[in-house]
């Protein structure tokens, strides 16, 4: 007797996707082509690379060579910008302070956000300043140059979503023009051990919150993401491109037509450096699943859902000791 072992299906590559039409708003039959392939990408891994995007290399390590030079300062300079001085989830987190399923995990990272004067801040909207560190000059401006073009990339990559779900282009763009986003420097050491107990990896296994996420990084790989299998899949450093991933809004809104991949950064043997840009909708857009995508045999998954109101608490819950909303 003969057993054919179900071949299992090729979930091994992370597939890379020229987005030159998008940027360029080529014809539609072009767009249509890299709507197929982000569908493709989505519905097979919750991520993608994508090569084209017309943001320069001279930048990016402009980008990466600040960042070092930022954590490269002592622990007593990174800390003026701590984290718990901004009652909006803004600055410097040191390693193993930051807590996911179940572990701290071994990276330090600076957060920022939307950035408002000091008379339009909201706390409770989580609008206000960023911190900078002081006398940096080269890393704010190399920073604030890395926030616009991620802005106007982020919404060349939605439209290109919005044709992988069949909807109009620019469906989801109304929902981006005050865009709500958040963009992390992050470094990932080697973990030669540390005291404190309960260090994790150097990110636990999560998914990704938001709408979508662009992620740059530098030449140290450590990004692993779960792919169908159920095994964990190395996503290697492809120069010049950047990686992109789904985010829960995402699958919300498309009733679970996609899905956001979990993903985790296991701690690698040399400093890696990535930079996460989070790219969201407004903060009072409500995100509700799609009518094309419910009917009678499938019905909405979820509720409707404040964006800005859910933003909040996960942010509580992780950084449960700064919150006193
Ligand atoms: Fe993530």
């Amino acid at each position: 007797m003969v057993i054919v072992l179900k071949k299992k299906e090729n979930f091994d590559k992370i597939p890379i996707i020229d987005i030159a039409p998008l940027i360029n708003n080529e014809n539609s039959i072009y767009l249509d082509e890299v709507g197929r392939k982000i569908r493709d990408a989505c519905k097979n891994f919750g991520f993608f690379y994508i090569k084209n995007h017309n943001i320069s290399k001279s930048h990016i390590d402009i980008l990466i060579s600040v960042i070092q030079n930022f954590f490269n300062l002592p622990i007593k300079d990174k800390n003026k910008i701590h984290i718990n001085n901004s009652k909006i989830f803004r600055g410097y987190t040191p390693l193993g302070e930051e807590y996911t399923d179940n572990s701290y995990d071994w990276h330090e990272c600076v957060d920022f956000g939307l950035e408002t004067k000091k008379n339009d801040s909201n706390y409770k909207k989580l609008l206000g300043p960023n911190q900078w560190p002081e006398g940096q000059t080269a890393f704010r401006k190399a920073l604030e140059r890395h926030w616009d073009l991620m802005i106007r990339l982020g919404k060349k990559i939605t439209q290109g979503l919005a044709i992988s779900l069949d909807l109009s282009k620019d469906h989801f763009l109304p929902f981006m023009d005050k865009s709500h986003s958040y963009m992390r420097v992050s470094h990932y050491p080697p973990n030669n051990n540390s005291n404190k107990k309960n260090i994790g990896e150097g990110i636990g296994p999560h998914i990704d919150y938001g709408f979508l996420t662009i992620l740059t990084q530098d030449k140290i790989e450590g990004l692993q993401i779960k792919n169908h299998n159920d095994e964990w899949l190395n996503a290697p450093i492809i120069p010049e491109t950047f990686l992109i991933n789904i985010g829960h809004m995402i699958q919300r809104w498309s009733n679970d037509y996609y899905k956001a991949t979990v993903h985790r950064v296991i701690s690698p043997s040399n400093n890696r450096y990535s930079i996460p840009f989070f790219f969201e909708p407004n903060f009072d857009t409500v995100v509700s699943p799609l009518d094309k995508f419910c009917n009678k045999h499938n019905s909405p998954s979820y509720k409707p859902l404040h964006f800005g109101d859910y933003l909040i608490d996960t942010f509580k819950n992780s950084y449960s000791s700064i919150v006193d909303y």
